[in-house]
C-alpha cells in the first residue's frame, strides 16, 4: 500500500498549528515526537474511564487497569521482536533505563581494572551514569573513535576489545549525526570478549524495526516519548535470567515478595524493577502508540530515507552551507552549520518562518568536542514530515545565508 503522508498528518493535530502565521515545520523529531490523536485518546479515554491502580486491587476497575497495563508491556515485546515480555521493565524513559543498568549490573559486576567500552557518539546518558560508576568501582571507560564521516571506527573498536572488556554500550542510532551504528556486528565482536552489552535505542526506535533476539545485546532501552508515546514513561529490556540476578534498582511496594523487619525479599523481573505505582497511563498510552505506529513502520522508514536524500541534496547547494556527520547509513536527522553564523541564530530565524530544528551539543559535548566545533544545527525528521517541509526549510536557509552573507 502506498505511504500517504497527507492521510497521516490527518492523526496528528499538532501538526495543524501555525507558528508565527506560518504553518508549523515540525524538524525537532530526534528530541521528541509528536503524537498521534489515537494516543491523545487512549490517555484521556483511560483517565475517564479505567482509571486505578494495578496489581493489588481485587475490584474490577484495578483488574481492568492491570489487564492494560500488562498488554502494554506485551505489545512492547512484540514492538522489540520479543516471545517474551518478562525482560520488558517500564521505566521513566532510556536515561533512567541506563541508570538502572549502571546501578544494579554496574555495581555487581565491574571492579578496579575493568573497562567500560562506548563510542564517542555516546549522549551524554549513556556516559555519565558509567563516569559515576567508573568512580565507585575502580573500572575505566574506554572510548572508541569515529573517522571522518561520523562512524565508529569499527578497526579501532575491536583493537579496544578485550578481556579487560566487562560492558560494551553504544548507541543504536546517534541523536546529533544521525549516523546508524552496526549494531549485530558490534555487538558480535564485544560478545566474542565476553563483554556484556548494552544499546541505547532511543534514536532507533522510531526510524526502524528493531529485533532484539537477532542483535543478540543483554539490554536494549528506548524512551516513549521520541516513538510517538507519551513523555514519561520508556522501557529497558534486558535478558531476563540477568535481570532476575540483578539486585533492585528501586525499592518498595510491588517489587517485593515477602517484607519483614527481619529482611525483605524481592519478585523476580520485571515487577523487581518497577517499585511503587508505575506510570499506568503513559505505558497504556506507549502500546497506542506502537500499535498504531508497527503496521506503517516499513513504509514510513522509506518515506524517512526520501526525505533525507532530498534534504542532504538540497542543503549541500546551499553556499558555505557543512554537513556534520556522513555516515553511509543513516536516519533522516542532519546536523549542519552555515559559514559565518551561530547555530543558535540559524535555529532563530528558522522559527521565524515556523520552522522548529534543534540547535546546540545535543547533549553530546565529547563528541563535539572530538569534530572541534561548539553545536549544530540539527533538522530531524519524521514520517509526518514532507517534501514541501524540505523545500521550506531549504528555502528559508538560503534566504538565512544571504542575511548573513
Ligand atoms: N536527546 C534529545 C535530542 O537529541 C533531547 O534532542
Amino acid at each position: 500500500m502506498a505511504f500517504d503522508v497527507t492521510k497521516v498528518r490527518q492523526d496528528f493535530p499538532i501538526l495543524g498549528r501555525t507558528i508565527n502565521s506560518r504553518p508549523l515545520t515540525y524538524l525537532d523529531n530526534a528530541a521528541t515526537s509528536q503524537k498521534p490523536q489515537v494516543v491523545i485518546d487512549t490517555l484521556s479515554h483511560y483517565y475517564a474511564h479505567s482509571n486505578a491502580n494495578v496489581h493489588r486491587g481485587v475490584h474490577q476497575l484495578s483488574e481492568q487497569a492491570t489487564v492494560a497495563f500488562e498488554q502494554a508491556r506485551e505489545t512492547v515485546a512484540q514492538f522489540l521482536g520479543l516471545k517474551v515480555s518478562r525482560g520488558c521493565v517500564f521505566v521513566r524513559g532510556a536515561t533512567e533505563a541506563i541508570n538502572l543498568v549502571a546501578e544494579t549490573w554496574g555495581r555487581t559486576h565491574l571492579k578496579s581494572g575493568d573497562e567500560i567500552l562506548l563510542t564517542t557518539l555516546e549522549h551524554h546518558a549513556n556516559i555519565v551514569p558509567w563516569q559515576i560508576i567508573a568512580e565507585r568501582t575502580g573500572a575505566k571507560i574506554v572510548v572508541v573513535p569515529l573517522n571522518g564521516r561520523g562512524e565508529v571506527d569499527l578497526e579501532a573498536y575491536q583493537k579496544l576489545l578485550s578481556g579487560r572488556t566487562k560492558l560494551v554500550t553504544f548507541t543504536h542510532v546517534s541523536n546529533a549525526l544521525g549516523s546508524i551504528n552496526p549494531a549485530k556486528e558490534m555487538t558480535k565482536m564485544a560478545k566474542a570478549v565476553g563483554a556484556t552489552v548494552l544499546i541505547d535505542g532511543c534514536q532507533s526506535a522510531a526510524h526502524f524495526a528493531i529485533d532484539i533476539p537477532s542483535l543478540g545485546c543483554d539490554f536494549y532501552c528506548f524512551s516513549g516519548h521520541k516513538t510517538l508515546g507519551p513523555t514519561g514513561i520508556g522501557v529497558l529490556w534486558g535478558r531476563p535470567e540477568l535481570l532476575d540476578s540483578l539486585p533492585p534498582y528501586q525499592s518498595g511496594g510491588d517489587m517485593i515478595r515477602k517484607v519483614d523487619f527481619a529482611g525483605t525479599t524481592f519478585r523476580e523481573a520485571p515487577e523487581r524493577f518497577e517499585a511503587g505505582t508505575p506510570d499506568i497511563s503513559g505505558a497504556i498510552g506507549l502500546a497506542a502508540a506502537l500499535q498504531y505506529f508497527m503496521p506503517i513502520q516499513k513504509e514510513a522508514h522509506a518515506h524517512e530515507q526520501k526525505l533525507l536524500s532530498a534534504a542532504t541534496e538540497k542543503l549541500k547547494a546551499i553556499k558555505g552551507l557543512k554537513i556534520i556527520g556522513e555516515a553511509a547509513e543513516k536516519v533522516s536527522v542532519i546536523s549542519f552549520l552555515i559559514e559565518g553564523s551561530h547555530p543558535h541564530d540559524i535555529g532563530t530565524l528558522l522559527d521565524a518562518d515556523g520552522i522548529a530544528i534543534r540547535t546546540g551539543h545535543h547533549c553530546c559535548m565529547p563528541l563535539m568536542k572530538s569534530l572541534n566545533i561548539p553545536g549544530t544545527a540539527r533538522a530531524s525528521f519524521a514520517f509526518y514530515n514532507t517534501m514541501e517541509e524540505v523545500d521550506r526549510l531549504a528555502v528559508s536557509l538560503e534566504k538565512i545565508r544571504k542575511m548573513i552573507a
